[in-house]
């Protein structure tokens, strides 16, 4: 079945690229190295219109081998619920929807503040010159993960390490290698998963293992795929998003001021804007064109017809810098009162993580300016450019001022 628009884009790479599009098409044939021809979204409105339609979802991607989308992704990530549809994408979610819940999450405020904190006396007592990234923003969302998993804090060097491997955020390596470290992690869940049935523990995977039969349980196999997920959707997002964040902020001293002013005020606007822009402020664009969506039966948009069984790509990037919705959108602009940006997506596969992630960016850029309100850039961020989610690696900073 051949689609029923004439001119083909070029994948866009940088935002204003993309956005070029968007002025002539908010829903655009596009030409991706690891999918022919799709369908990509660069409207706000629609991005978010069909992120909420049932009729756009994922399973083919796995269970059928004539989708028309090159790249294959890893084994085990195909079997967690990001590859789902309803009604078992809901099952799954449901099961763990509650402990992600705003108010559950927003009770490991204290415990985060505390690690901050902490890791922000280490920083202080090894000298004023520190690697943002290395000493902070890597640390901050491997011990959330911790204690997502209630998993003892000593496994934060093999949660980072397992990271690196499976979501390919480090050097790349062999397959042997990554089943090796898969295989590792799998052993590892299995074995925590029995140990906290039948104990009373307050962190997700205790709440999974002891659900009663008949109540929803899952079973061990599911409650690995959702941690092993939650292990790498977990971590480098975060990481990234406080690194680039503070770069973002140093980067517009006037915008800094404004938040200095009044930090726990403005915190939660603040880390909304920041969301937003992205790695916008920071530099480079819109290479992650994300996780690609399969039309389940043909959807009508306007005068285009998106034909079952094509693939559709969300480019959120270009819906968060869409002027019809955010005014000056290539401004970081920090005093930005309605933001509803899609950085966590929106719909049915939207971030399950998305109350966690906020509260980690709102409470350790909130410590981190506090402390050290002199904070400044005095070496250049080094980015991972080649991984998928061009990761910032090193931010060098000090704490004094010039
Ligand atoms: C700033 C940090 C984060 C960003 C920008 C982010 C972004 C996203 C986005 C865009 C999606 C949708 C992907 C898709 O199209 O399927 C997603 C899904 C997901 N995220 Fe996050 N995320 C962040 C942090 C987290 C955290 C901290 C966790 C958990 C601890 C998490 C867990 C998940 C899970 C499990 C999904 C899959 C949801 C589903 O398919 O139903 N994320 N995230």
């Amino acid at each position: 079945m051949t689609s029923n628009q004439s001119a083909v884009y070029d994948t866009p790479t940088t935002l204003e690229e993309a956005t070029a599009i968007l002025d002539e098409a908010p829903l655009a044939r596009v030409s991706v190295p690891t999918g022919g021809d799709v369908w990509m979204v660069l409207s706000h409105e629609l991005a978010r219109q069909l992120l909420a339609d049932p009729r756009v979802g994922r399973e083919p991607l796995v269970s059928r081998e004539d989708i028309p989308y090159k790249a294959r992704f890893p084994e085990y990530l195909t079997r967690t619920l990001l590859f789902k549809d309803d009604p078992e994408h809901a099952r799954l979610r449901r099961s763990v929807g509650k402990w992600f819940a705003p108010r559950q999450i927003r009770a490991l405020q204290a415990e985060i503040e505390v690690e901050c904190e902490r890791l922000l006396d280490e920083i202080e007592q090894r000298g004023p010159d520190f690697d943002l990234v290395e000493e902070y923003a890597v640390p901050v969302p491997i011990f959330a993960l911790t204690r997502v998993l209630g998993a003892d804090r000593t496994m934060a060097a093999d949660f980072l390490r397992w990271n690196q491997v499976l979501f390919g955020t480090g050097a790349s390596l062999g397959a042997a290698e990554v089943a090796a470290v898969e295989a590792e992690c799998v052993a590892y869940l299995r074995a925590e998963i029995a140990r906290k049935r039948g104990a009373d523990g307050d962190d997700l995977l205790s709440a999974l293992a002891n659900v009663p039969e008949g109540e929803g349980a899952l079973t061990d196999d599911e409650m690995i795929s959702i941690a092993m997920l939650i292990l790498v959707a977990g971590f480098d997002n975060t990481a990234n998003f406080i690194g680039n964040g503070a770069l973002a902020l140093l980067r517009h001293p006037a915008q800094l001021s404004y938040f200095l002013d009044d930090i726990d005020g403005r915190v939660i606007p603040v880390v909304e804007e920041l969301l937003r822009h992205g790695r916008q402020s920071v530099g480079s664009g819109v290479r992650n064109i994300g996780m690609p969506f399969v039309a389940l039966e043909d959807i009508v948009v306007g005068d285009i017809t998106i034909r079952e069984d094509e693939i559709v790509l969300i480019n959120r990037n270009a819906a968060n810098h869409d002027d019809s919705v955010f005014e000056r959108p290539l401004e970081l602009d920090l005093r930005r009162e309605d933001n509803p940006h899609l950085t966590l997506s929106y719909g049915v596969h939207s971030c399950l993580g998305a109350p966690l992630a906020r509260l980690e960016l709102q409470v350790s850029l909130a410590a981190l300016f506090r402390r050290f309100p002199a904070l400044r850039v005095v070496g250049e961020p080094v980015s991972q450019m080649d991984t998928m989610s061009e990761a910032i690696e090193h931010l060098p900073v000090t704490s004094v001022a010039e």
